[in-house]
């Protein structure tokens, strides 16, 4: 007997990448309407001015039909050329079926793979380090992998210490095989030790029987103390194993958790001044699973990012999780 094993890609990459953006634009002042608070506290601890919430008819699944549609065509496909679909969401509050078995579908990807996966901030690095995987074995040759979030229907508006950071958006990216190396090795972790750090204030069926809803809530600054010290240390660590070195990163795209974490990730690393760092926080927020591939899509739009510039990722939040890597922006 001899089975035939799966036989991949030699090297996989990011063939394209994109963003939906959603149309409500809730500036600080209006933030400051719901809580007890200011402009200019907000702008200072976090560097955001404006976040993005969903509108009428805009959806976590609308959001991910359109990211996913634009990195399909980015990469210079059609829908029925994609094989597996990720999705990555803590906003999806329907349990089963998966939300990416339904974007397949509204997408045209006939009989693609499909699922999703809860790895909060850390969402979309999670599923770019599967995604090369699956190119790489040959269990897939084209993936989606989209982040797709609205938080502002699971955040407290009127919690002083969450409402004014988090926000809705999607971002996708195409992986597909690769003739030359153009993704790093995924650095990946967990401690969930620390999942209360970030979690709900009560279990759905709770939620349910008290008539009361279910909320994120945040202990800042243990938050703030983890991903300035261990996620920092693990960005070098993600940089090392790609085999770069500093001098030779374009781009820097963190989480866009809030930018005084990502000031102290840069005190860490040392980074050389030419090196493009996303700060797409300031008109987005901190939209989870979506903010780094919303930030580089970005800094392809405006030109910041060109095609063949290396680009360091790394994810990071509730479980306690984090991933990264560096990639090749497509
Ligand atoms: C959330 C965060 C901005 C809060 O800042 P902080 O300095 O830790 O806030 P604290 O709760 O210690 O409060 C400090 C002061 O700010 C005030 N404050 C707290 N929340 C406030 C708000 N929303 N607006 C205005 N003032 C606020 C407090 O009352 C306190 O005032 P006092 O010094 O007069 O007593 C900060 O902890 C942080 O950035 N954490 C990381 C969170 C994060 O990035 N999460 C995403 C993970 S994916």
């Amino acid at each position: 007997m001899a089975l035939t094993p799966s036989k991949g890609a030699a090297y996989a990459r990011v063939m394209g990448i994109g963003a939906a953006i959603p149309s409500r634009v809730v500036d600080n002042a209006e933030m400051c309407t719901y809580i007890e608070s200011s402009d200019e506290w907000i702008q200072q601890r976090t560097g955001i001015v404006e976040r993005r919430w969903v509108g009428e008819g805009e959806t976590v699944e609308s959001l991910s039909l359109d990211a996913a549609r634009k990195a399909i065509d980015a990469a210079g496909l059609t829908p029925a050329d994609i094989d597996a679909v990720i999705i990555s969401t803590v906003s999806h509050m329907v349990q089963t079926p998966s939300l990416a078995a339904i974007v397949a579908a509204k997408l045209g990807c006939a009989d693609a793979a499909a699922f999703d996966i809860a790895a909060a901030c850390a969402g979309f690095c999670y599923g770019l380090g599967q995604a090369e995987s699956l190119v790489r074995s040959g269990a897939a040759t084209h993936v989606v992998v989209i982040g797709a979030e609205t938080l502002s229907e699971i955040t407290d508006v009127h919690d002083r210490s969450t409402a004014f950071l988090f926000a809705d958006g999607a971002g996708a990216a195409v992986v597909g095989p690769s003739e030359t190396p153009a993704m790093g090795p995924v650095v990946w972790g967990s401690d969930g030790d620390q999942a209360e750090v970030i979690s709900m204030t009560r279990p759905w069926p709770q939620a349910v029987e008290e008539g009361k809803p279910s909320h994120i809530t945040m202990a800042g600054q243990q938050v703030f103390r983890w991903a300035t010290g261990f996620i920092a240390d693990a960005t070098r660590r993600t940089l090392e194993v790609s085999g770069l070195t500093a001098d030779e990163l374009d781009l820097f795209v963190p989480h866009q958790a809030n930018n005084r974490i990502t000031d102290a990730m840069l005190r860490h690393l040392k980074l050389p001044e030419t090196v493009t760092v996303a700060r797409s926080i300031k008109k987005y927020g901190n939209n989870s699973a979506a903010s780094i591939p919303i930030a580089l899509a970005e800094l392809i739009e405006t030109g910041e990012a060109k095609s063949g510039d290396t680009c360091l990722m790394i994810g990071f939040g509730a479980g306690l999780v984090y991933a990264g890597q560096v990639i090749i922006v497509p």
